[in-house]
C-alpha cells in the first residue's frame, strides 16, 4: 500500500491510548487517514482522540473496548462498520507483558496473556477482515508481534508464547489474504522505551526487589522510542514486508534465529543467566 498519503483511507489501531499504538494512530493521521481506536485506558483514549483531532484528523470511532472479549470486540466494530464500508488498515496492537519462567506462571496468568496477546489479535482479525475482503479493495493488517516471537527465553515463557502465536498467524493469513490484495505485516519490535515495562506482570524469579525498576532503566537507556517504530510500521506497510523486525537488536535476533540458531539459543541462554531473568 502506498503510504504517502492516507488520505480518504481509515486506519484501525487496538491499543491506541499509549505507547507504539499511540505514535503509530498518530503517524497515520500525520499522513491524512481517519481513525478507530480503542483502549481499556479511558482516559488516555480520549487523550488520544483529541491529539488526533488536534491534527485536523477525523476519529470516526472510538471506546473503551477490551480485546480480549469477543462481544466487546463485534460492538465496536459493529460501530465502526456503521460509520465506513471496511477499514483500510487494521493494527492490532493491545498487548501485555509477563516476565518469568513457566513453571512460577498460573493459570490465570496464561488466561490473561492469551487472552488479550493472542485471542486480541483473532478477534480483531475476525470481526474486521471479512468487511475488508468483501469491499474488495484490498488493504492492510498489521499484528504487532515482538522479537519475542522468534527469540525464545525461559525469562519470557508465556509472553513468548503469545508473541510466537502472532507471527504463525500473520504467516497463515499473509497467504490468504493475498488474492485479496491485503498484505499483512507482522511488526516485531526490540527494545521500546514504553510504559509497558511498568505495566509487566513478574513472576518467579523475575518478581524480585529492584528487578522492574532495573527492567525500566535498562529500556530507558536503550532510547528506542515508539515514534520511531511508528515510522517503521509505515515503511513496513509500504514495502508489503511479513516480517517486520524493527530495531538493531530485534534484526540480530531475526538473523541468528534464521541462520544459526544454536548461536540465538546460546545468546538467550548467556542473556538470562547475566540478568537473573
Ligand atoms: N515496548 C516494547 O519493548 C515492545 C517490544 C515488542 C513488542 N511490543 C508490543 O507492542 C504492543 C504495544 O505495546 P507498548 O510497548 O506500546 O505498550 P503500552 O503499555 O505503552 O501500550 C499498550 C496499550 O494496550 C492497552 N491494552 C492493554 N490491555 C488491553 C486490552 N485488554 N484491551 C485493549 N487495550 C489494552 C493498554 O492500555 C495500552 O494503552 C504490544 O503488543 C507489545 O507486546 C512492545
Amino acid at each position: 500500500m502506498d503510504t504517502r498519503s492516507l488520505e480518504g483511507k481509515t486506519a484501525l489501531v487496538t491499543g491506541a491510548a499509549s505507547g507504539i499504538g499511540l505514535e503509530t494512530a498518530i503517524a497515520f493521521a500525520e499522513r491524512g487517514a481517519a481513525l478507530a481506536l480503542c483502549d481499556i485506558d479511558e482516559s488516555g483514549l480520549a487523550a488520544a482522540v483529541e491529539r488526533i483531532e488536534g491534527l485536523g484528523r477525523k476519529v470516526v470511532a472510538s471506546g473503551r473496548v477490551d480485546v480480549s472479549k469477543a462481544d466487546q470486540m463485534e460492538a465496536f466494530a459493529d460501530s465502526v462498520h456503521q460509520r465506513v464500508e471496511a477499514v483500510d488498515i487494521l493494527m492490532n496492537n493491545a498487548g501485555v507483558a509477563i516476565g518469568g519462567p513457566f513453571l512460577a506462571t498460573s493459570l490465570e496468568d496464561w488466561n490473561w496473556i492469551l487472552g488479550i496477546n493472542t485471542l486480541g489479535v483473532v478477534h480483531g482479525c475476525h470481526f474486521f477482515i471479512p468487511k475488508m475482503v468483501e469491499r474488495g479493495q484490498g488493504g492492510h493488517v498489521v499484528n504487532v508481534a515482538s522479537a519475542a516471537g522468534y527469540a525464545a527465553t525461559s525469562a519470557l515463557a508465556a509472553y513468548n508464547t503469545t508473541k510466537f502465536s502472532v507471527v504463525g498467524l500473520s504467516e497463515a493469513l499473509w497467504e490468504e489474504l493475498r488474492p485479496h490484495s491485503i498484505g499483512v505485516t507482522a511488526v516485531c519490535p526490540g527494545l521500546i522505551d514504553t510504559p509497558i515495562t511498568r505495566n509487566a506482570r513478574l513472576v518467579g524469579r523475575m518478581d524480585r526487589p529492584g528487578r522492574r525498576e532495573e527492567m525500566i532503566r535498562g529500556y530507558q537507556r536503550r532510547g528506542y522510542p515508539p515514534s520511531r517504530v511508528a515510522r517503521n510500521i509505515l515503511k513496513a506497510i509500504e514495502k508489503d514486508r511479513l516480517i517486520a523486525p524493527i530495531s538493531i537488536e530485534a534484526w540480530m535476533l531475526y538473523y541468528a534465529k534464521r541462520f544459526a540458531p544454536w548461536l540465538l539459543r546460546r545468546l538467550m541462554l548467556t542473556t538470562t543467566k547475566k540478568t537473573g531473568g
